[in-house]
């Protein structure tokens, strides 16, 4: 190998898996590069040290870890709560929530090193390497993009005899055949039985939800908090916005809750059978739901079902570092202001029920839906609003009898009925 001083130099995004691995005497040998293998912590489990620890000894001329938990948690997750962000309205966007920030940090770290190209380990058939690609050519346009699984054609047997042949320090993990992403947000898994979209996912992919025999047999009752649209405590104790999310997957992953078995619609033009579990999400966006349904009025909710949908599909597309995302944000932002209350969930069964919710900000006045003697609505009102009300159809509902009994050629007839008030 040549000079790595000299040689140009690869910020590689780095999981401590097979392909990332693999990828660091790759790079060397195809590119001359020197590597710095760069894992972002956004969450996810696993012994992040001993993985740098390999790296160094793999061959990348540095390694570093960069927590990126709060970071992940304040600027993107919260945001994805406020949108009840679901991806063709299940998925929570776990793990398209944190492309944009490990790229956002491989782009920073690749400055500040004086590297010229960044690397990751995505495959050129998902998601992923759109997410990626993108937002480091918004973010850094004078990096390269490497993308070595994308390039280099290998399946897993020939990176295992890859690895061998390097003597690459591997983690000796049972052979999983399962591909799997996760963060604080939730966790992917993909590929063996999976990829059959007909057979029921075994219950062995599950890690963060217990099985369903495992279910507690009576429901639990959990109580959040939000102000102004963000999660602050938990059974009213105030929580910091990493722990409370850990917190409640924990607590939504014992009943079952989050689990999501998805045919879903790729960027890249595929559709794909997917599972995640993603417990503590799932429970927060039902909550956060429910009460902007109490705080919200009917125009602005339904306006901002739309809205939130175009942010929840930019996201999943990848275009999170664009003008309109910003916009979108800004719109559902100023609708948070009067999002504070406390939502009572039920978990049971696999399932994360809002069951109760209250607000300073409440727009339900009891005093005019009550069917009780103490009721302020004026129902003697009601007769005439509702001839207003239908006046429109019952017009055009007339006029068309008519033109339908009409002769063809006497066009005039249908003109001649006039509802009566
Ligand atoms: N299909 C999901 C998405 O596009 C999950 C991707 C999981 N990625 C992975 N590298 N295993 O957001």
């Amino acid at each position: 190998m040549t000079d790595e001083r000299k040689a140009p130099h690869v910020v590689l995004a780095y999981s401590g898996g097979l392909d990332t691995s693999v990828a660091i005497p790759w790079i060397r040998e195809h590119y001359g590069s020197a590597v710095t293998a760069l894992t972002v912590d956004v969450g996810q489990e696993g012994e992040l040290r001993g993985a740098l620890e390999r790296a160094r000894e793999n061959g990348a001329r540095d390694a570093r870890l960069v927590d990126a938990k709060r970071e992940f948690a304040t600027e993107f997750l919260v945001p994805a709560i406020q949108a009840n962000a679901l991806y063709q309205g299940v998925y929570p966007l776990s793990t398209a929530l944190a492309r944009p920030l490990i790229a956002r940090t491989l782009s920073a770290v690749a400055e500040e090193v004086g590297a010229d190209a960044v690397a990751h380990g995505c495959t050129g058939k998902g998601n992923d390497q759109v997410r990626f690609d993108v937002a480091v050519h918004t973010l850094s346009p004078q990096l390269r993009v490497i993308a070595p699984v994308r390039e280099w054609n290998m399946n897993r047997e020939d990176e295992i005899r890859y690895a061998e042949a390097h003597r690459l320090k591997i983690r000796v993990t049972a052979q999983s055949p399962y591909s799997v992403d996760e963060n604080l947000w939730g966790r992917s898994i993909e590929g063996g039985v999976l990829e059959d979209p007909s057979r029921a996912a075994p219950e062995e992919v599950y890690d963060w939800t217990s099985h369903p025999g495992d279910w507690p047999r009576e429901p639990e009752t959990v109580r959040v908090r939000f102000e102004r649209g963000i999660p602050v405590a938990i059974q009213d104790e105030p929580m910091e916005i990493v722990p409370l999310i850990r917190a409640m997957n924990r607590i939504a992953g014992a009943h079952g809750v989050g689990r999501i078995d998805h045919i879903e619609d790729r960027v890249v033009g595929i559709k794909s059978r997917e599972t995640y579990e993603c417990p503590g999400a799932i429970a927060l966006l039902e909550a956060h739901r429910s009460l902007e349904s109490l705080v919200l009025p009917r125009d602005l909710l339904s306006f901002k079902s739309g809205v939130d949908r175009r942010f929840a599909d930019l996201v999943y597309e990848g275009l999170w570092f664009s003008p309109l995302r910003e916009a979108l944000q800004a719109f559902i932002t100023s609708t948070q202001e009067v999002v504070t209350g406390t939502v009572t969930l039920r978990l049971h069964q696999g399932s994360a029920r809002a069951v109760g919710r209250e607000s300073e900000y409440s727009l339900l006045a009891h005093e005019l839906a009550t069917y009780g003697t103490q009721s302020r609505f004026p129902q003697e009102l009601a007769v005439g609003f509702i001839h207003l009300y239908g006046l429109p159809n019952q017009l055009a509902h007339a006029r068309a009898r008519a033109a339908r009994a009409a002769p063809a050629e006497d066009v005039g007839a249908a003109r001649a009925v006039l509802p009566t008030a």
